[in-house]
Order: C-alpha cells, then structure tokens, then sequence
C-alpha cells in the first residue's frame, strides 16, 4: 500500500494503524530552525482527542504525542521530523464480531477486494485513527506559517441544521465541544445529537476551514493550483464526500455580477469587496481570506442492522457495536484546518522556491 505522503516541499508521510502499538507520521523538507515542541503540538491534538463530549466516542485515547527526531534543543534542524503516537485503548475484542464481516459504509470491503488481506482491527489502516497524525503534522506546519496566518474550523451544519451565518461568532468555536460558532444553534444540536445517540443512529455534518493572513501569491497553475491541492487534501480525510471553495456549488446559482469580487485601490492598497472566490484566482492566494468547506456522511457504524456479507459470500446483517461517534463531522474540524494548514506551508515553501521572498509586485 503506497500513497502515504502528500505534500512538495513539506512532505507528510503516515504510518500506523488503528490497533497497531502506535501510529505516526515523518515530515520531511519542515524548514530549519523552527521553534518546536511537543507542547506546541499537544494541544491540537488534545481538541481532536476521543471521549471529551458525549457525542464523540468513548474511546479514552491520551493521544501523547513524542517527537523522535528532527528537533534539537528546541528547534527544527531541516531533517525528518518523526512524530509518534502510543495506542493505548486498542480494545481488538470490541471488533471480534466484524473480522469476516464486512461493516456498510466501511473501507472493509473496498480494501479486501483490492489487496486481499484483512486487518478487522477497528478498520486497520481505514480507521480514522490515522488522522490524529495529520492534527500533529499540521502542528508543525502553524509553526512554518507562523503568527501572522491563521486557520481556524467551526461546524456549520449538523444534519439539517445549518447555523445562522449573521450569528456566527468565531470566538466560541473553542468554547464549546461542538466547536459550534452560532450559541443559538448550539442547543438545537445538542438535542438533535441526543436524539440521534438514543436511536443508535448517526448524522452528517459540514465543517468550514478559513485561512486568514495567508499572502497572495500561493499556489501554481496549472497542476499545483491551490484550491486543487485544498481540494485533494480535504476529501482525503475519512468520511468526507464534498468539498468547496468559497461560494462553491452556491456559485453555480449566481449571475456574473453577484459573482464578482469588486476591487478597488484603497489607501493604496488593494482591497475585495466581496469573496465569493474563497480567496483563490486561478489557482493562486489573493490575499483574501482561503475559505473551504467539506462535507461528511453520517457515522457509517449503526446500531441499526444494515444487509451486508461475509468474506464467504453468505448474507448477513450487520450492526456496529463499540464505541462510536453519532458524528464524527464534530471532530473532523481539527483535522480539516491541520490539512488546510500543510498545504499552505507546502505551497508557501514552494512559492518561495520558485519567485523567493519578493514582496508581491502589484500590492
Ligand atoms: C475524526 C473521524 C472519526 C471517525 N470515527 C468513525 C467512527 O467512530 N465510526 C465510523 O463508522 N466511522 C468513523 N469515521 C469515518 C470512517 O473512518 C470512514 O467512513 C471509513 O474509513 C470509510 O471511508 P470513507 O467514508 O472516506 O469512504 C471517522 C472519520 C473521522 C474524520
């Protein structure tokens, strides 16, 4: 199974499964003498973490993270970056039920028919375990996109539920565990994700990820366009089946003219009235806020039993027991801005490699 990194100049490869002893990622071409820790990685981590509500799984993993290498007295040294993470609640027994069976919804049968070789161990390699490194290796990358840019997730839709753009504060994303950004929604979810928990059964979710401060001048047409690499890296995240680009599929019911992001010079500065482009221009920064959402399906284990089969071929139903979560749209949110934030160092390393730290020509 190859296809494990992604990334130019800021590769990130992932390793590990879901019930292996550990998983973990090697970042390779992190610039040198990067200020890094593990405590600057530990807190993203710990907002991905499982079992911090009761509408994530219980699974109680600590999710420590360890650098291995690459670091020296608290500084990149320009050589791999090894990050590793212990599992430490690999319950194998929980999935005994489903080792010839395979889960509706799952990689399970996608990935015996292609390799013929099964780890039932919570979905082995499938399993979103795995995303726990992009959250650290996303880490890393704030660190090479520094202060003055910043990326930020919130959840925007449950189910049906959709929040109140007017009422969007950004400021309470973090103070709920829902990273919920509109309070008068927040009780309405609660409810609907109770309810949804009782039956056993499972909703989808939409996540917004917005990069603030990120310069012009990042991405390269024609194949290593921005938003096509945003693109790329969103939908790799599990369970995800939609990703836009600022107004996205909504574009497509605009005129022109509703369309357009007026510009004009202000105090000698460029400035957009509008972003409708989600700061993207052929593939290329404007300057503008990076706004991407994705959408992701509901939880694929329900308590429900779903027709399935066996690697027999015998007809069976299937019901997921363990531990689940009725959304995983809800934690999915540190794991698309780790994801926006390793294409934008990746693409600001590259942009440097091609035209170097010139000031942008126009503006
Ligand atoms: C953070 C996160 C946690 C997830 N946890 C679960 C889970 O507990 N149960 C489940 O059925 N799917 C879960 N998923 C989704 C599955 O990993 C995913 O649906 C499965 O691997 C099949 O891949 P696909 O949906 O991308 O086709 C999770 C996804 C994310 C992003």
């Amino acid at each position: 199974m190859s296809y494990n990194t992604f990334g130019h100049l800021f590769r990130v490869t992932t390793w590990g499964e879901s019930h292996g002893p550990a998983i973990g990622c090697v970042i390779d071409g992190c610039p040198p003498r990067v200020a890094l820790e593990e405590a600057d990685i530990q807190p993203w981590l710990d907002r991905r973490r499982p079992g911090q509500s009761k509408f994530t799984t219980q699974r109680q993993e600590a999710d420590r993270v360890e650098i291995l290498s690459g670091v020296f007295e608290g500084h990149t040294t320009g050589t791999p970056i090894s990050l590793v993470i212990r599992n430490t609640d690999q319950r194998s027994r929980d999935y005994g039920d489903i080792a010839t069976r395979y889960r509706p919804g799952h990689a399970d049968v996608a990935y015996d028919m292609k390799y013929g070789i099964r780890d039932y161990r919570g979905g082995g390699r499938s399993s979103a375990r795995e995303t726990a490194m992009r959250v650290a290796a996303g880490a890393v990358a704030r660190k090479v996109l520094g202060d003055r840019i910043s990326i930020r997730g919130a959840l925007v839709q449950v189910g049906p539920h959709a929040v109140d753009r007017a009422r969007m504060d950004w400021e309470m994303v973090n103070a709920n565990p829902l990273f919920c950004p509109d309070m008068a929604m927040l009780p309405v979810w609660e409810d609907y994700l109770a309810d949804v928990r009782k039956k056993g059964s499972s909703t989808g979710a939409v996540i917004e990820v917005v990069a603030e401060g990120v310069p012009p001048g990042l991405g390269a047409p024609i194949y290593g366009k921005l938003d096509s690499d945003l693109a790329m890296a969103l939908m790799s995240i599990n369970a995800v089946k939609g990703v836009e680009i600022g107004d996205g599929f909504a574009s497509a019911c605009l005129t022109g003219e509703e369309n357009a992001d007026p510009m004009r010079m202000e105090n000698g500065m460029l400035q957009f009235a509008s972003n409708h482009a989600g700061g993207v221009l052929g593939g290329i920064s404007t300057g503008q806020p990076i706004v991407a959402r994705f959408a992701v399906k509901p939880t694929s284990s329900i308590l429900t039993p779903v027709p399935s089969v066996t690697r027999d071929g015998e007809n069976v139903d299937v019901m997921t027991k363990g531990r689940h979560d009725p959304c995983v749209g809800i934690r999915a949110v540190p794991v698309g801005e780790a994801m926006m934030a390793c294409v934008l160092a990746d693409h600001l390393l590259r942009h440097r490699g091609q035209v170097g730290n010139q000031e942008p020509v126009v503006l």
